[in-house]
């Protein structure tokens, strides 16, 4: 049965009503990583003849081919995950073939959670096991809880006990993942030192421990705008190795981002095809590119940044909003006037310091391109 003990085994080996297997991904909104590239997973499986870490599904060779993308001897594809120094990704995975923890670190929107999730499905082939930090996190969401029903009923056991994901992790000895670290107080992120450092969660009230198994490791994502926040204590930062995420180097890389993604995404929500729109991507990107570096593309105008993050992942979902609109209004072309809106909401987050930023850029930048001319007057027209 599914979550009677109160933690669901991730539906591995449970029906729902009518066969199908609870684990599967149809009509899911967002599987998994595991689930949507199961195929891409099993054919690295079948060629991967490199020693694996113990506990590993894959070897570190393949984990990194999978994040990064290669061809395969029989000719089968890996799409690219993460676009972006190989160098990164080699170490990241190096790191959790040790017996050290992963921190991704960077500025919003430079894949941090999407890179922690592939790691996770390629190393465990589960990306579920997951706590989210928040201010309001508590030790119990690191370590474990109780089911008090069952505690008052039948005093402290193991059955009355809630795992948490971490603590599931160790149990099976594969990745757990932590979001947003340094948002969680400090004395909760502190109850993860023995568990990093010892490999073990003690658990006094029934006088026993749960040990990590092999394959064991920890990801955890902190953002940069956060610093100042919670900071990472020093002797948790001792147990973790950090790998910064930086912001796509080009923009040619940020259009090959934005469009990859966008294609995904419009497949997944199934908008209608559309042309790819490629001119529009490369505009957004400069756009976006150009206010959050505070400095046109040719060097020559210096600009005010706005105050929001403009970010790859923004850039996406201004781009996704703009096919819908293009597929269910328009003609499904993606043109101007689809981006317009969602990129001035994007730029324009504080109404007052940003609208003039926004307005100084319209008038001495798009202005004066002539191939931007539609552009202008579409951002003129919701501005
Ligand atoms: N270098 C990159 N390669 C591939 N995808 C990227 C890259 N940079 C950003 N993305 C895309 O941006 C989107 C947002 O990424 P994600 O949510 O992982 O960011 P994040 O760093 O966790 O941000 P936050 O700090 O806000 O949590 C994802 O869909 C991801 O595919
Ligand atoms: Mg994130």
């Amino acid at each position: 049965m599914v979550g009677r003990e109160g933690r669901s085994p991730n539906g591995t080996d449970a029906q729902l009503p009518g066969g199908r297997p609870a684990g599967g991904a149809e009509g899911v909104l967002r599987p998994h990583a595991e689930q949507e590239y199961a195929e891409e997973l099993a054919r690295l499986h079948e060629h991967d003849d490199r020693p694996r870490p113990p506990g590993w599904r894959l070897s570190p060779w393949a984990v990194t081919t999978y994040l990064l993308g290669g061809d395969l001897p029989d000719g089968t594809a890996i799409s690219p995950k993460y676009v972006g120094q190989r160098r990164l990704m080699e170490v990241a995975v190096a790191t959790l073939a040790t017996d050290r923890a992963l921190l991704l670190l960077g500025v919003p929107g430079t894949a941090k959670t999407w890179v922690s999730e592939h790691l996770a499905a390629a190393i465990s082939g589960d990306s579920t096991l997951l706590v989210q930090g928040t201010a309001g996190t508590s030790e119990e969401a690191i370590r474990y809880g109780w089911n008090y029903a069952r505690l008052l009923a039948e005093g402290p056991s193991e059955k009355a006990m809630v795992e948490s994901p971490l603590m599931r992790a160790m149990r099976l000895g594969s990745v757990a993942r932590i979001e947003e670290l340094t948002r969680m107080p400090g004395d909760v992120q502190d109850s993860l030192i023995t568990v990093l450092s010892e490999k073990t969660l003690p658990v006094p009230e029934l006088g026993t421990e749960v040990q990590a198994r092999r394959g064991f490791t920890v990801i955890a994502t902190a953002n940069d705008r956060d610093r100042g926040v919670n900071e990472l204590s020093s002797a948790l930062r001792r147990r973790f190795n950090t790998v910064v995420l930086p912001l796509p180097d080009s923009a040619e890389d940020e259009v090959d981002i934005v469009a990859r993604r966008v294609g995904q995404l419009g497949a997944a929500l199934e908008l209608p095809e559309s042309p790819a729109g490629l001119e529009e991507i490369r505009r957004v990107v400069t756009v976006f590119r150009e206010l959050r570096s505070g400095l046109t593309g040719d060097g020559r105008t210096k600009l005010k940044s706005p105050s929001g993050t403009l970010s790859t992942a923004e850039a996406i979902s201004v781009i996704t909003s703009g096919l819908a609109l293009a597929a269910h209004f328009g003609d499904g072309v993606l043109r101007a006037a689809d981006v317009a809106g969602g990129m001035v909401g994007a730029v324009v987050q504080d109404p007052v310091s940003d609208r003039v930023v926004w307005q100084e850029y319209l008038e001495t930048v798009v202005r004066e391109r002539p191939e931007w001319r539609d552009f202008y007057r579409a951002c003129r027209e919701v501005s």
